[in-house]
């Protein structure tokens, strides 16, 4: 792009044509305020405080540095006279109509009113007049509170809630003294079709709309921010707590994180309660003889397990013990609690709570593209000129999807969401197909079948790209589509009609988010899918692809890292004995071969008397879906039942040994999205009491049950670990972070699934009803 010069305060600044004066002069380190700018959010003129005068050839001209572009030869001045003189005029005008509550406002200390108000030296009584006397805190939502008496009428918070969240609930009321932000027609949030997401809290530069956690509490300068990770779903965004004295106080959407770019949905800007709880486990306890719980020392709890595993797993076979994990763990706990059970207690009895839906995503994917995962980055479904949702609620599972679609059908794309509710993303959509629940799969097939019969498909991309292309057609011959309608519960001509839609812009992408509400797909499902995007050439493309989002937080770490009984780490099979050799030669033991359980299957062993001894880590079982009296029993047939968790769950009644562990946000470590990357993990505050981090009380178990298979810290678990997920490629624990797998030789990730150079990569699979 051609470059362009200026002048800024004398300093002459080259910048690419269309910049605007603002980000030269930033570039140029010479500071200009701003108020209603925000870089995350589209320009809008709307408070003129970022004022700089152009003198160009003796000119005068005041222009709004945010938005006018920087032009060849112009002489700016960012501090002059004239340019103090109207900021602090427009401060005044402000502060004239502003309730200057600034001791008692939540906002202090981060108010860009009240900076700008002292850097100008403004003073608040220079303009009388009337001033606004809005109801305070009339609101009633839990979340945040409403003072449209402080707002500036930046109209942050109108683009905020439009751009990001795409929920349009504020908007500009009234002209002149009457102007205000205000909902539709004056409804309360929720009433408004508010989202609580709270974008729009976190944008405003006042305290007009502000959160309600902390408020009269804590003063914004005594929390400590710190940066991590959410792992509450398998969008993995990044995020900033504002942390109080143990307690999380306010979560903010971290900017610069790829996955969210500064979005946070409901869950994760206002569930974290479950670190704050006084119910968080702050010690370890062990069954005593009279059978109750007392509490002990973490290291005596851990020679506990670990004395009682070694017993039972000696007596009985270590296919007599099991390991069980939650979804927010991070890829070296995962990596050291497979380790833990393969090689210190000889079983592949090893699962998480994502695998049974972790699974068959990876192997539909892997066998029929190559690459077992969602195949382009989150950001590309902004891209797509048509959208297929299906499976959970998006906007509440797989939420940086959601409000990504919205945003392509703001720019144009066409949306189909296929779900039996009336789900919010409906709203959005050109057509809601209401299925039967559970029909996903029949749907995708009905899809194939129109694509097919109706010849939609894209010929030249099937005939460069693909393979076995008349098993896929044979296959739908024998479907017939009122078989499809049937099981869909929708009428062969909206089937029809959704297809043609859907197949009539291009790139599409399908969006599947698996939701745990619902039984897991089958990889014939994930297959499907492929085939569909493959057939309408909307594979490889950006704003394409098969975006199959998994069910849960780390799930995609916890089977990449072998937390799994059919993978050893890296995808490798545990039945293939070169597989296990490699990890008995990295280990130093052998892994057993016989093969291992996943959660349901451990169940129904527990209940049988073949599994005695199970470790639990972050999940409490009765949350599993499975019928509670199965769940009671089952534990309560265990001989050794050890529970770590961050607090006590009903798990913990029927435990030998309790072990206080960490919420995800008191760890190191490194978790993989959805979109296959790599995040970092840093602690942003310290678990409670004698609680620690999953990843010290596991390898404390693992020393003490076999001393040479502990690693020293996160850091040398993943370079470990790195030695078997061949996807990491030379990737290490310090440069891993924001790298989408595979990871090439040169260390370079995969955002995008890529075809180019690709022998016929992409297998077609017989279609099934
Ligand atoms: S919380 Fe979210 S949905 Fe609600 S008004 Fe604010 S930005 Fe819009
Ligand atoms: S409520 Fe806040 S973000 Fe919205 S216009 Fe007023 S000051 Fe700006
Ligand atoms: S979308 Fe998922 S990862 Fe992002 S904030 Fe919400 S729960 Fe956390
Ligand atoms: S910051 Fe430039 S017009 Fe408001």
């Amino acid at each position: 792009m051609a470059k362009i010069t200026l002048k800024i305060n004398g300093q002459e600044v080259q910048v690419e044509e269309g910049a605007t004066i603002l980000e030269a002069a930033n570039q140029a380190g010479v500071y200009i305020p701003t108020l209603c700018y925000h870089p995350y959010l589209p320009l809008e003129e709307a408070c003129r405080i970022c004022v700089v005068e152009d003198v160009r050839r003796g000119w005068s001209t005041l222009v709004a540095a945010c938005v006018f572009p920087a032009r060849q030869g112009m002489v700016i001045e960012t501090d002059s006279e004239k340019v103090q003189e109207s900021r602090k005029t427009i401060l005044e005008l402000l502060l004239s109509d502003h309730p200057n509550e600034c001791m008692t406002c939540q906002a202090t200390g981060q108010c860009e009113l009240q900076d700008l108000a002292y850097r100008y030296r403004v003073q608040p009584d220079v303009y009388t007049g009337e001033r606004h006397r809005l109801p305070v805190d009339s609101d009633p939502n839990p979340f945040l509170h409403i003072d449209m008496n402080k707002c500036v009428l930046c109209r942050r918070c109108i683009r905020a809630c439009h751009e990001i969240q795409g929920a349009d609930i504020w908007t500009k009321v009234g002209r002149g003294f009457e102007q205000r932000i205000s909902t539709a027609f004056e409804l309360p949030l929720e009433d408004a079709g508010c989202e609580f997401c709270g974008h729009c809290a976190d944008f405003c530069p006042v305290d007009a709309i502000g959160f309600r956690s902390g408020r009269y509490e804590v003063r914004s300068w005594e929390t400590r921010k710190g940066t991590t990770v959410c792992l509450q779903c398998p969008m993995g965004c990044g995020v900033t707590y504002e942390v109080h004295n143990g307690k999380v106080v306010t979560a903010h959407g971290h900017f610069a994180s790829p996955a969210n770019g500064g979005a946070l949905c409901k869950r994760g800007r206002f569930n974290y309660n479950f670190v704050n709880t006084p119910e968080r486990l702050q010690g370890a306890m062990v069954q005593n003889d009279a059978g109750e719980l007392e509490s002990v020392p973490v290291d005596q709890a851990l020679d506990t397990a670990a004395a009682r595993l070694r017993d039972l797993a000696d007596q009985n076979g270590g296919p007599s013990v099991a390991v069980l994990a939650g979804d927010m763990l991070t890829n070296e706990e995962y990596y050291l609690l497979q380790k833990l059970a393969r090689g210190a207690l000889q079983t592949h009895n090893v699962d998480s709570v994502a695998g049974p839906w972790q699974l068959p995503l990876y192997e539909g994917l892997a066998t029929s593209l190559g690459l077992g995962a969602m195949t382009n980055p989150l950001s590309d479904i902004a891209r797509a000129k048509s959208l297929l949702v299906l499976g959970s609620n998006t906007l509440e599972k797989h939420a940086i999807a959601a409000i990504r679609a919205r945003k392509a059908v703001r720019e144009g794309a066409v949306m189909i969401v296929a779900h039996p509710d009336q789900v919010a993303l409906t709203k959005n959509a050109e057509r809601h197909l209401a299925i039967q629940p559970g029909s996903e799969s029949a749907l995708v097939c009905g899809f194939l079948k129109v694509v097919l019969e109706e010849k939609l498909y894209d010929e030249g991309f099937v005939e460069a790209n693909t393979q076995d292309f008349d098993k896929l057609q044979r296959s739908l011959e024998k479907i017939s589509l009122a078989g499809v309608a049937e099981k869909t519960g929708l009428s062969e001509d909206a089937l029809r009609d959704a297809v043609r839609l859907y197949a009539s812009r291009k790139p599409a992408c399908l969006i599947y988010g698996a939701d745990r509400a619902g039984d897991p797909a089958d990889e014939t499902f994930y297959r499907m899918c492929v085939a569909l995007q493959a057939l309408l050439g909307s594979v490889g493309v950006p704003g394409g692809g098969v975006m199959a989002m998994g069910v849960a937080g780390n799930g995609q770490g916890a089977v990449q890292f072998g937390a799994c009984p059919k993978y050893l780490p890296g995808f490798r099979p545990a039945t293939q004995a070169a597989s296990r050799k490699v990890a008995s030669n990295l280990w130093g033991v052998e892994v057993p071969g016989e093969p291992g359980l996943s959660w349901p299957d451990m169940f129904e062993a527990i209940d049988k008397g073949q599994i005695k001894a199970l470790y639990l880590v972050g999940l409490d079982p009765f949350g599993l879906g499975l019928p509670e009296r199965k769940v009671e029993s089952a534990l309560a047939k265990l001989q050794l039942l050890i529970v770590q968790d961050t607090a006590k769950t009903r798990a913990a009644d029927f435990a030998h040994v309790v072990l206080p562990g960490a919420a995800y946000m008191e760890k190191e470590g490194t978790a993989v999205n959805c979109e296959r990357r790599f995040q970092r993990l840093s602690p942003v505050m310290a678990p409670p009491g004698q609680a620690r981090a999953d990843f010290d009380l596991i390898n404390g178990l693992l020393r003490r049950l076999h001393e040479n298979l502990a690693p020293a810290g996160p850091a040398a678990a993943f370079a470990e670990a790195a030695q078997l997920v061949k996807e990491l490629g030379p990737a290490s624990y310090e440069t891993v972070d924001g790298l989408c797998w595979p990871i090439g030789e040169s260390g370079t990730g995969t955002e995008r699934l890529l075809l180019q150079g690709s022998d016929k990569p992409i297998k077609f699979y017989a279609a099934r009803l």
